[in-house]
């Protein structure tokens, strides 16, 4: 480029030479040329870009995921959760337990009975754990499909209802659990008595995933004593299942499991472990919620 070093205005000259009309070195034409050129340019690659992506989502489902080996089994979630996998608080300080009860509250929100009136949104699926319920194929145009009540009140000492501090107030806290979500996924109950805990009693339970806590370390059992279970069943009622997922299944309410340690020891630092069963449910050492869960509890006075 003609970068006229004589000149006391050389750079001037080549920000634009007026001489020979040049802007930077090119005339208008020549820098007309080479934005078209990028235009074009760009817009072949954007344009290559664009069908590419198309061209992949046309071979995706919208309701189904397509890669779903890797999910299944599902995880076991409990409310409230802490970071350290620790529920602790002191007894008689409301203050200590509040953030425990808040999340619980904000949970079962979704589950107020007012808020699932909507006929043409919910379903009556009854009163004990009953058959998967089908609602068409995946796939099919039946649209957005109807989701089952799931009563509040169900979780009775947990359900927050009579009591506010689920628990938390008298040294009996509760913890709300829950089975992930898996679209497509239909959880078989256990086929034999012998994978289930002593305290399920040889019972293999009917359409239901059962759910059992016991203390980790079992020298420990005398002192997390009784454990008690609410909601439909002691576990995860599979009239719940399949769920469709969020497009098809906008207003599914999970089953919920409602978990009270109703007379657990104070002052002692308790791991308990909580366990779902079923035949297509795994554990595994790497993934510390998948079907199973530990969590420290450490009431104070
Ligand atoms: C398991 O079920 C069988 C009958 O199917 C019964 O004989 C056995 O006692 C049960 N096991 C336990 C531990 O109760
Ligand atoms: C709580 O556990 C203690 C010690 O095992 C026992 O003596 C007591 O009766 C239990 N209380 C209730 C309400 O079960």
């Amino acid at each position: 480029m003609p970068a006229n070093k004589e000149g006391d205005g050389g750079w001037k000259a080549f920000l634009w030479n007026s001489e020979k009309k040049e802007f930077l070195g090119r005339t208008g034409g020549s820098w007309f040329k080479i934005f078209i050129f990028y235009v074009i340019f760009y817009g072949c690659l954007a344009g290559i870009f664009i069908g590419t992506i198309q061209a992949m989502l046309m071979t995706l489902s919208n309701y189904k995921p397509t890669y779903q080996d890797r999910v299944a089994p599902p995880g076991l979630s409990h409310t409230p959760r802490s970071d350290k996998s620790e529920i602790s608080y002191i007894l008689g300080e409301e203050d200590s337990y509040r953030d425990y009860t808040k999340a619980m509250k904000e949970l079962l929100e979704p589950y107020k009975d007012e808020k699932q009136v909507d006929d043409s949104k919910y379903d009556d699926c009854g009163n004990a754990p009953g058959k998967y319920i089908e609602r068409g194929d995946l796939e099919s145009d039946t649209g957005v499909r109807k989701a089952c009540r799931f009563k509040r009140s169900w979780l009775g000492d947990c359900s927050g209802l009579e009591d506010t501090s689920f628990g938390f107030k008298a040294g009996k806290p509760c913890l709300i659990v829950k089975l992930n979500r898996i679209v497509n996924f239909r959880p078989r109950p256990p086929k034999t008595n012998t994978s289930l805990p002593v305290v399920a009693g040889g019972k293999i339970p009917q359409f239901l995933i059962p759910v059992y806590c016991s203390s980790k370390k079992e020298e420990d059992a005398d002192k997390l004593r009784e454990v008690k279970y609410f909601g439909l069943g002691q576990g995860y009622p599979l009239q719940y299942y399949p769920y469709y997922g969020k497009l098809l299944h906008p207003h599914y309410l999970q089953p919920l499991v409602g978990i009270q340690f109703t007379n657990i020891s104070i002052n002692q630092e308790l791991r308990v472990e909580c366990k779902v069963y079923g035949e297509n449910i795994d554990y595994s050492d790497k993934d510390r919620y998948q079907g199973r869960f530990d969590l420290k509890i450490m009431i104070k006075s």
